[in-house]
């Protein structure tokens, strides 16, 4: 299975997440590729609702808590979205950034994630590739997938070079323990997906900007089916 995932991050008014759904013809994806797109939080339920996550194109996540249902002020329980969801990103650098979450946060999340039965896809950097796996819970490991972005490529227009991200992505794998999953992300884009899914190493892409534009998506989406 290959995996293209779209994180909108903070972005899109929903009248404009309506708008690129519209655009997006399910027919165009291919079977052996789950293809999943993260909308903010408020606009998943209604999406869903809609329509618009359907047996090729499914819906996640851009995080989620680390606790239950609780005392929590602000924070979004797993258990309130896995109706909706499939997919849930965890660890993004973003998050680890602006938020401070800890490789021990990321890795609660990912235990609420298999708990309730979405599939945690958890972000990593080559820095702390070791650190970040090894807070993961071995018997997890099965069921992740594993997104490895370096910090230099996340919307800078300057993508890491396949070859590096084939080398990256066999450390993950060794680490791990198993054959998990790994996904490239870092200035993915139509022109250039296709040399990192020639890889076996690869298997996807986490797509940030480009993921925002229908035009965009629908040639990612088509690298998939030629690669
Ligand atoms: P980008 O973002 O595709 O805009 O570089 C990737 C990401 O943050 O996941």
């Amino acid at each position: 299975m290959r995996y293209l995932v779209g994180n909108w991050k903070s972005n899109k008014t929903f009248d404009e997440a309506q708008a690129w759904f519209n655009e997006i013809p399910e027919a165009i994806i291919p079977t052996d590729t789950e293809v999943v797109i993260c909308p903010p939080y408020p606009y998943l339920v209604t999406l869903a609702n809609d329509g618009r996550r359907t047996t090729s194109l499914k819906l996640g996540v851009q995080d989620v808590s680390q606790f239950p249902y609780g005392a929590y002020t602000g924070a979004v329980a797993v258990e309130m979205v896995k109706e909706w969801a499939d997919y849930a990103i965890l660890g993004h650098s973003e998050r680890r950034k602006y938020f401070h979450e800890t490789h021990q946060e990321v890795a609660n999340k990912v235990d609420r994630c298999i708990e309730a039965g979405l599939t945690p896809i958890v972000c990593v950097d080559e820095d702390y590739i070791n650190q970040q796996i090894a807070a993961i819970q071995d018997e997890h490991m099965k069921k992740i997938i594993v997104a490895y972005e370096p910090l230099s490529a996340i919307g800078s227009g300057d993508p890491d070079t396949p070859k590096h991200a084939v080398q990256v992505a066999r450390a993950i794998k060794d680490k791990a323990e198993f054959d998990v999953p790994v996904l490239y992300g870092g200035s993915v884009k139509p022109g250039n997906i296709q040399s990192f899914l020639s890889h076996q190493e690869i298997s996807g892409a986490l797509v940030g900007g480009a993921s925002l534009d229908p035009t965009q998506w629908k040639d990612l989406i088509a690298a998939f089916s030629l690669a």
